[in-house]
């Protein structure tokens, strides 16, 4: 067996992109990204979902591998978002007679992004779809990541296509199944994965982990990152917390500084967190880290705390993007801190004192407002705000 038949009938047909500088033009890949499809092969030959428009070639190219002159009959579509369905319309001129299946609100959108409207299967949940040896049936999972996502489960191979759901960034280097990978590199970019696209619809991954948990998995094909089989309950269990905005013990701080002043605050809290028994402390320079990096945190981590300098009687403008971004992404279940500077009118801590009410977190009752520089009494509030911190990460 080939190492891209993942399963009886089941072939890998995906693509690396390792030349892509931001996914989505927004956030960092620094290993890359794979953009999956999968193509089973029976009396009728079924393509999963596609690939970013740039790899059509190469997606062709592995579907003739395998199946040669032979057709394909169906096209089954999971998800709508261009880096899996760019490559729609050149597979309907490779393949004329194909039927495209999805929902209605996939069927929507094809038509909508592609000009598509014929040659159409709608299925709604629960439909099944028999082709030979697979018999595949379809569950809708809206919002995990769009309102026409849906998920493809093959019976006789306990195969789940899961769509966006359960990938991470990372190209698949040589092997395709977990067990074929180092995936040492997959776990962080897994949390930064669902941080940074997922991270809002946290209610519609619990709807679909529900919905799934009937459903006997041995395989996960999802349409980013490994194959997953060792490591299926894994995965499902990270999905699960994320999702529930569960977080392990630590603290992320995350602060402007222009001129070092409100650094200099920062790092006393984080050295006094430190000795007072926190061992998980993530510094973020806002000006400096991306914005992907430090969701990734603030969704691995239960504490957080930020600080900004006042700018323009507002937010440091890399920390306003910041509070923006959490309050998207609803973060549940935070323990929150918050500092800030001025040098001759206040607002930073105003600001941040209205983000904490929004949030509706565990917020410390100690705020900071430092004028102009550091001072003794300054290091002291710092070292207090650590210490109350340090109490409720370790109680
Ligand atoms: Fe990988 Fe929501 O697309």
């Amino acid at each position: 067996m080939k190492i891209t038949e993942i399963a009886e009938g089941i072939h890998y047909v995906g693509v690396n992109d390792r030349c892509t500088h931001k996914f989505e033009n927004l956030w960092p890949l620094p290993y890359g990204v794979s953009y999956n499809a999968y193509l089973i092969t029976d009396e009728k030959n079924v393509l999963v979902d596609t690939v970013e428009a740039s790899y059509t070639d190469r997606l062709l190219d592995q579907i003739a591998d395998v199946i040669g002159d032979r057709p394909i009959d169906y096209l089954v579509i999971n998800h709508m978002e261009p880096d899996h369905s760019a490559s729609i319309r050149f597979i309907r001129q490779k393949y004329p007679h194909i039927t495209l299946v999805g929902n209605a609100k996939t069927l929507d959108m094809v038509k909508g992004y592609y000009g598509i409207d014929d040659n159409t299967l709608c299925i709604k949940n629960g439909d099944t779809l028999n082709v030979g040896r697979h018999t595949l049936s379809f569950h809708l999972t809206p919002m995990v990541h769009w309102p026409e996502t849906m998920m493809t489960y093959c019976h006789e191979t306990r195969t789940l296509f899961s769509g966006d759901a359960f990938g991470c960034f990372g190209t698949l280097d040589g092997g395709i199944k977990d067990t074929q990978l180092n995936t040492e590199k997959y776990w962080g970019e897994m949390v930064r994965y669902y941080s940074n696209i997922v991270g809002k619809y946290g209610p519609a991954v619990q709807t679909a982990l529900k919905k799934l948990a009937g459903i006997d998995i041995q395989t996960i094909c999802s349409t980013h990152g490994p194959v997953w089989e060792q490591e299926v309950n894994r995965v499902i269990d990270i999905y699960d917390r994320l999702s529930r905005y569960e977080a392990e013990p630590g603290v992320v701080i995350a602060y402007g500084s222009m001129y070092g002043h409100t650094e200099q605050m920062a790092e006393e809290i984080a050295r006094e967190l430190a000795a007072n028994g926190v061992e998980n402390i993530v510094m973020h320079n806002v000006s400096h880290d991306d914005p992907s990096f430090i969701l990734q945190s603030i969704f691995r981590y239960r504490g957080l705390i930020i600080g900004s300098p006042t700018y323009s009687n507002r937010l440091y403008p890399a920390v306003e993007t910041l509070t923006q971004m959490i309050a998207t992404r609803e973060v549940k279940h935070r323990t929150f801190g918050y500092f800030g500077s001025f040098t001759w009118a206040g607002a930073a801590v105003k600001h941040l004192s209205a983000f904490a009410e929004s949030m509706k977190w565990d917020t410390l009752p100690c705020c900071i407002e430092m004028k102009q520089s550091i001072t003794p009494e300054i290091k002291d509030l710092c070292k207090a705000m650590a210490r109350e911190m340090a109490s409720r990460m370790n109680a």
